[in-house]
């Protein structure tokens, strides 16, 4: 079943790239025809040109064709003549079979590619917290091109193999069978010696590959958190890590060199028993007069031409081995379900309802119980609570980004599981907590999700989060280049730019994960402010550990171990003198001891 689904694959990948392979294999055809005529030509030579035989039925059309066979006695430059045209056409015919194996197999790869991140891209989130993104990016280079490399190289050289197996034995067996027998007893003995290689080099591989996906994984991870690992002096630690991993790997590797090398040296024992039996059976026939001279060398370059595409075929079938591992690797993300996006259509109203919903990454660890809230139509929500309450988990459950373990979320009375995403996450302008900024310019990151935005709007909505006057104050502008190579931001310049980008959707829904925290209360208050214009009639949800950021909202919400703890507008919950007032006293506070140690 698993195969099928896999070959199902190979064959979507394939699609495309048929004629091209096809061309490529014909060509492989002729190339092959070539290389087994010669013998034949040389037997000629030998036999009825150098000797006295009679020409032979095939070759007597060949000779008259020349002039006959005096003629060519006369004339021995027309046999270097004829070997001459045939390597022409070998050349010819190889070069069509490079151009358009190479043509199929890069077509095929762009597919691979495309159809591979396409699917990466629109995986649920829970997926790509399961996956780590080391494997994902080992899987779409390093496995598309172990299957590459196999089907432009590797599998037409097996048709290539096949037909020159089929070719040479049938010309051995019309040209000797006793002696042909011998030499097919080989095939028989390698192909059984090459399958159970192939077993091993499977489970060698697929090991192989999946430590290839741990090491990248780590040094992936290692780039990434660069300023960690330098911050805490974690080199050492960082680089052995490493180390242990990929002496592991080198070690998987030097094991699978072993088999090879065990591989080689039988085949090639075989070989050359194999040889001396027919050199000894080849002699005694020519001294009984059963085999010409020129027949025993035909017979010997066809057995040579066996013989390497034998021992070529364990090459081959472990390649078969490692491509089939790559395949399996490249069909588990392809078949992990992927989101359904569906259309956008058209903007969302009314309020937004949590009923008893509940919800845990993993089974059996809850991290938010039983909640129920409405939000209504144009107001705004306040969340608060401290870390590792599941503020964000609500913000991601309301986008979809996961799903809830049970209970259910409304849109305006209409079930979010029934709204398209597409609609869903086009009405929901939702300012991450760890606002992304990608190698692009400031501008183009801010313009991310709303195409065709004007310079104007971008200028306004980056005004409205308070981070046009630092833009202005780069070199290049809104035109700065942020990332690895440009100027990278501040933590809280990011999160600005990130508040940027969603403000600029102007979408009906606004939710703020933390998306302040990173800034001074002086401009958090300044933001605010701006927000309170811009957000009209939306209905938003904040959420934030600071109390300043959501009190003024028309109701708050404190998340306490992933419930409801207290809920009501700032005063009710001060009055009431739970953890709401508690966090108010602790953090208003702050400033007036401080002030109170400068006296
Ligand atoms: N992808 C994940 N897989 C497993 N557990 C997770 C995942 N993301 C978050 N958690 C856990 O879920 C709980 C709630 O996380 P959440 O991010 O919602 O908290 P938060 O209230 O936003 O915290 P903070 O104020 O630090 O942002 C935490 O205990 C966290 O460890
Ligand atoms: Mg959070």
């Amino acid at each position: 079943m698993r195969k099928n689904k896999k070959s199902g694959r190979l064959g979507t990948f394939l699609k495309g790239s048929i004629p091209d392979f096809a061309a490529a294999i014909a060509a492989n055809t002729v190339c092959v025809l070539c290389t087994t005529v010669l013998p034949l030509l040389i037997s000629f030579a030998i036999d009825s040109v150098l000797g006295d035989k009679p020409v032979s039925k095939g070759f007597k059309l060949f000779s008259d064709a020349l002039g006959g066979i005096s003629f060519i006695k006369d004339n021995i430059w027309v046999i270097a003549a004829a070997i001459a045209v045939i390597a022409f056409i070998n050349a010819l015919f190889t070069f069509i079979n490079n151009y358009y194996n190479s043509n199929g197999n890069q077509k095929m790869v762009l597919r691979m590619r495309n159809s591979l991140f396409t699917h990466v891209q629109r995986l649920p989130l829970s997926r790509h917290s399961e996956n780590s993104t080391g494997d994902i990016i080992q899987r779409c280079t390093s496995d598309i091109w172990n299957l590459s490399n196999f089907i432009s190289n590797q599998m037409l050289q097996l048709f290539r193999i096949i037909i020159t197996i089929v070719i040479s034995v049938v010309f051995m067996f019309l040209m000797n069978p006793a002696l042909a027998a011998i030499s097919s007893a080989l095939i028989v003995v390698i192909t059984g010696i090459s399958m159970a290689f192939r077993i091993v080099m499977h489970k060698r591989f697929r090991m192989c590959d999946e430590q290839e996906g741990v090491l990248s994984a780590c040094a992936q991870e290692n780039i990434t958190g660069v300023r960690v690992v330098r911050a805490f002096g974690r080199e050492r630690y960082e680089r052995e890590r490493f180390e242990k991993q990929n002496e592991y790997y080198t070690g998987l590797w030097v094991k699978t060199g072993k088999v090879t090398a065990l591989y080689w040296s039988s085949t090639e024992f075989m070989n050359t028993l194999q040889m001396l039996i027919l050199l000894v059976a080849g002699t005694v026939m020519c001294i009984n007069g059963t085999l010409t001279s020129g027949g025993f060398v035909a017979f010997l370059s066809y057995n040579a031409l066996l013989i390497a595409p034998l021992r070529e075929l364990g090459r081959i079938i472990s390649h078969m081995s490692r491509a089939g591992v790559a395949l399996g690797r490249i069909d588990e993300v392809l078949t992990q379900e992927a989101e359904d996006c569906g259309a956008y259509e058209g903007k969302l109203s009314g309020d937004v309802v949590f009923e008893n919903v509940s919800f845990g990454y993993e089974a059996g660890k809850p991290v938010l119980e039983n909640i129920n809230l409405t939000v209504k139509e144009g107001e705004v929500l306040g969340v608060l609570g401290g870390t590792g309450s599941g503020k964000s988990t609500l913000a991601y459950l309301l986008s979809r980004l996961y799903e809830p373990v049970s209970g259910n979320i409304y849109i305006g009375g209409k079930n979010i599981k029934e709204i398209p995403l597409a609609t869903l996450r086009g009405n929901i302008g939702l300012v991450l907590q760890d606002g992304y900024v990608y190698s692009r310019s400031v501008g183009e990151n801010i313009a991310l999700a709303a195409d065709g935005a004007s310079q104007a709007d971008i200028e306004s909505a980056a005004k409205t989060a308070c981070v046009h006057d630092s833009i202005e104050g780069f070199v290049n502008g809104y035109g700065t280049v942020v990332g690895e190579r440009g100027v990278t931001l501040s933590g809280g310049q990011k999160q600005r730019v990130a508040l940027s980008r969603t403000l600029l959707r102007n979408t009906p829904y606004f939710v703020l994960d933390d998306s302040l925290s990173a800034v001074d209360t002086e401009t958090d208050t300044a933001i605010r402010a701006n927000l309170k214009n811009k957000f009209g009639n939306s209905t938003v949800i904040i959420i934030s550990h600071r109390v300043t950021t959501v009190m003024d909202a028309d109701n708050i919400i404190v998340l306490d171990g992933g419930k409801i703890a207290e809920s009501g507008t700032s005063e009710q919950l001060l009055a009431r003198g739970g953890i709401y007032s508690r966090i108010y006293e602790l953090q208003a506070a702050l400033p007036e001891e401080l002030k109170g140690g400068g006296v």
